[in-house]
């Protein structure tokens, strides 16, 4: 469940194809096309799994009697809470727009049905609807890209990368500005699915004029980079950042953004992205200051005590996790995350993006810290940040 997803190929040895292919065999599978005719099979509601699958056995002027298939037992149901089956072929379908019944049992049906076979991705119409998998698929490399640049939709399975295809299409064919809307439950996987738009573009938008060989790459994910312009990298590293500063656990996600975003990117008349910008709205400021059982303040406080290291911790006067009455639920750690690994990477995104000090950054964060922990004892510390930066020393004057 990690939220810094690597961007790029390699690492994965499972086969894609199984998160992106249906199995056919079901479809024509005659025995079942038989079963699906001679029993009448429909669905009626179940108080155990929404809808559940039953036989017509005899139909009445308002109710129909139905054997229920899991155990055999017969109920009578109302004719206007039956919902209609569709026939074999339609077995996970990749477009529920094509359903012969679209009605909610099918499409919740088909949802979970392609979902438990590793398929997340279903489109429905123009929409593409997401389950979240809570698990990383090797579905996202470079390879995959590849397999999606410039195909048309319905040419390759349902994927976010294809979306983001017709997107980018449109716009080069219609000259017409595209939009692509991620909206859901928290924990959905709008972030995510956000990243992965974000990853494609930088990719296959990527200007020749802007790449070097940028002299990093080490990790996995470093080497994938190579093929970016400055431009994209910079595109790609805003997001950990934005995580770091607006993201927190709630009960419902360990990464919830705390804020909404809108994000622009230009290309150019050959489609190339010449720049980009992010606007955030709606930040849940009270978070800074108190968190709800089991949650926690914004990432960046905990990357930052857990990360500086001794020097830095005693320069910018941080004290630890419990001398902060903010945090109000102490440090809760997050499965599978080491705040302190993504204060390292924050301060690398920092760089990327040009901060010019990134020390500067964790100066704010530790003052912050700092003015929730102030007693007037520890006054003359103060002087030591506040000569440090001009910036602190007005913060200063006007709280202290
Ligand atoms: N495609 C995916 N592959 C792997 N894991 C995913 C995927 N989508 C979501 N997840 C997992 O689910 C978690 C929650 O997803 P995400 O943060 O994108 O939700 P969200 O819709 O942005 O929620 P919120 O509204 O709270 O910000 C992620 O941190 C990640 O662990
Ligand atoms: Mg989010």
């Amino acid at each position: 469940m990690a939220h810094r997803g690597g961007i790029g190929g390699g690492g994965y040895s499972e086969d894609p194809d199984r998160y992106l292919y249906v199995d056919k065999g079901p479809m024509y599978n005659t025995a079942a096309q038989a079963d699906w005719t001679a029993k009448r099979l429909v669905w009626v509601p179940s108080e155990r799994h929404g809808f559940e699958v039953a036989s017509v056995v005899e139909e009445r002027d308002e109710d129909v009697m139905v054997e229920l298939s899991e155990n055999g037992k017969r109920a009578v149901v109302n004719k206007d809470d039956i919902q209609r089956m569709n026939p074999p072929r339609f077995t996970k379908a990749e477009d529920m727009a094509e359903l012969t019944c679209l009605n909610e049992a099918s499409v919740l049906h088909n949802l979970k049905d392609r979902y438990y076979s590793g398929l997340i991705y279903t489109y429905s119409g123009l929409f593409c609807v997401v389950v979240n998998p809570y698990k990383n698929l090797p579905i996202y490399t470079e390879p995959i890209i590849e397999m999606y640049r410039g195909k048309k939709r319905h040419e390759k399975p349902p994927h976010i990368y294809a979306i983001t295809d017709t997107a980018y299409r449109s716009m080069l064919q219609d000259r017409e500005d595209q939009s692509i809307l991620c909206t859901g439950e928290s924990g959905a996987g709008k972030t995510e699915n956000t990243k992965k738009v974000i990853q494609y573009l930088a990719h296959v938008a990527s200007s020749p004029k802007g790449r070097k060989d940028h002299n990093i790459p080490q990790s996995e994910t470093q080497r994938s980079v190579k093929w970016q312009g400055e431009l994209e990298r910079q595109l790609l590293q805003a997001n950990p950042i934005l995580e770091s500063f607006g993201n927190a656990k709630t009960v419902k996600n360990d990464n919830s953004s705390r804020f909404g975003k809108f994000i622009r990117i230009n290309f150019d008349v050959a489609g190339f992205i010449v720049g980009a910008n992010i606007e955030t709205y709606l930040l849940e400021k009270s978070r800074a200051i108190r968190q709800a059982k089991d949650e926690r303040t914004f990432h960046i406080f905990y990357q930052l005590l857990s990360g500086a290291g001794e020097q830095l911790c005693s320069e910018l006067l941080v004290e630890s996790f419990n001398n902060y009455r903010f945090l109000s639920n102490g440090c809760i750690p997050i499965p599978g995350q080491k705040d302190k690994d993504n204060f390292q990477e924050t301060m690398e995104s920092m760089s990327i993006m040009g901060f010019s000090q990134e020390e500067q950054i964790c100066e704010l964060v530790g003052f912050v810290c700092f003015l929730f922990f102030f007693n007037p004892s520890s006054a003359s510390r103060v002087h030591v940040i506040s000569i440090r930066s001009t910036f602190f020393a007005s913060v200063y004057e006007r709280f202290i």
